[in-house]
């Protein structure tokens, strides 16, 4: 079993951060988005995995180097185009062969982990396809895909699956305007080498891009079974900045605390917190769940809860809740800054208490709530 990991697009949704960033490499809990699916693909037994990569190829290809800190070996697989999800199969065949693999977008996040999901398809392909079932009926029956669904309240915005009473997948549609489900096709797919004639065979979608979706079609219509699961625990695809803090909040929740930088004695910290090295917090409260980066500074503030704080950022006079932010960021005399997003060496500060104006340099894309 191979993994392939998909780690190109625009971003859109998430700009300015993606002007300058991968969608995939913005942090949740400090750990790039991308990190979880590789470590989940490893907990998996899953050491073989393809990145593909567009526009933002040198900075992922520099943040995840070789996999050999995941235990993994990574081959990239450039798509200068973001032309679809089955384009990246069609692309990455050298690198797939006839192999078995999991594909998983890279800006998805699941609660559920890949191995009880991987391990029944392997389970299902060997028991399935023992010589005794080879010419019988049986033999229909082995999955040549094997989806992951959640019910979800918006399934416009998803590919949706339409399941048979006898729990067989039988139709899919993406992005459908009257959905006639609420199973959303969630990130994760299971395929064996079967998927390759179905990428080549199909025709770019409406927006111009070739839909695993239809591919998954083709091989129903072309009489392949294929096999589902409902997705326990949470889903979210943290192309936008809600989400994204959602996820934030759901993987901070899940943390053990650990303070190994120094909390000063008029300090407090209350709940799961974990200071990194060099981090220092004066004269503050931090009420978790909170993460605070290697060598950031906080000092007379108030950070948390559902905070996550990259390294060398500053937050000085300041109270900081359901946030994130990056690397390097000074957040000073801002009263109260909530369900915000902040990019890498941005500054947020405000020098009067009462201030007469607000003064900003802002990029474009940006989005600026003064509440
Ligand atoms: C893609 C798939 C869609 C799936 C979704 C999950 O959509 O095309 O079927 O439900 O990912 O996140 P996209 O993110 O390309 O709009």
């Amino acid at each position: 079993m191979k993994g392939l990991i998909l780690s190109g697009g625009a971003g859109t949704r998430l700009r300015p951060i993606t002007h300058t960033s991968a969608k995939q490499l913005v942090p949740i809990a400090n750990k790039p988005i991308l990190f979880y699916g590789i470590e989940d693909m490893a907990a998996a037994g899953i050491t073989d995995i393809g990145i593909v990569t567009g526009q933002t190829a040198d900075e992922v290809e520099a943040a995840v180097g070789d996999g050999s800190r995941f235990g993994v070996n990574i081959t990239y697989i450039n798509q200068p185009d973001p032309l679809g999800l089955a384009h990246c199969v069609l692309i990455a065949a050298d690198f797939l062969g006839d192999d078995d693999f999991v594909m998983y977008l890279g800006d998805n996040m699941l609660e559920q982990n890949l191995s009880g999901f991987v391990d029944r398809f392997v389970d299902a392909q060997r028991s399935l396809s023992e010589p005794r079932l080879l010419d019988g009926p049986g033999d229909k029956a082995v999955p040549s895909a094997q989806i992951l669904l959640c019910p979800v309240p918006d399934p416009s915005r998803f590919g949706v699956a339409t399941i048979d009473a006898a729990g067989h997948v039988v139709d899919l549609v993406e992005k459908p305007a009257d959905p006639v489900s609420n199973l959303a096709l969630v990130g994760v797919y299971l395929f064996t080498s079967a998927i390759h004639d179905a990428v080549a065979a199909i025709e770019p979608s409406p927006r111009g891009e070739l839909e695993i979706t239809d591919a998954i079609q083709w091989l129903i219509d072309s009489g392949r079974v294929v096999s589902h699961e409902i997705l326990e625990g949470w889903w979210l695809d943290t192309g936008k900045k809600d989400p994204l803090l959602e996820s934030n909040r759901r993987v901070l929740e899940s943390l053990e605390g650990s303070v190994r930088g120094d909390v000063d004695e008029r300090s407090t910290i209350d709940g799961m917190v974990i200071i990194e090295q060099g981090a220092s917090i004066v004269n503050s409260h931090v009420r978790g769940p909170v993460v605070i980066g290697a060598d950031a500074r906080v000092e007379n503030s108030y950070v948390g809860p559902y905070t996550s704080l990259a390294d060398d950022c500053i937050i000085r006079d300041s109270e900081v809740e359901n946030s994130v932010v990056l690397e390097r960021s000074v957040i000073s005399g801002v009263p109260r800054l909530v369900d915000s997003l902040i990019g890498r060496d941005a500054k947020v500060e405000r020098s009067d208490l009462r201030p007469k104006a607000t003064r900003l340099m802002i990029g474009d894309d940006s989005s600026v709530g003064l509440v």
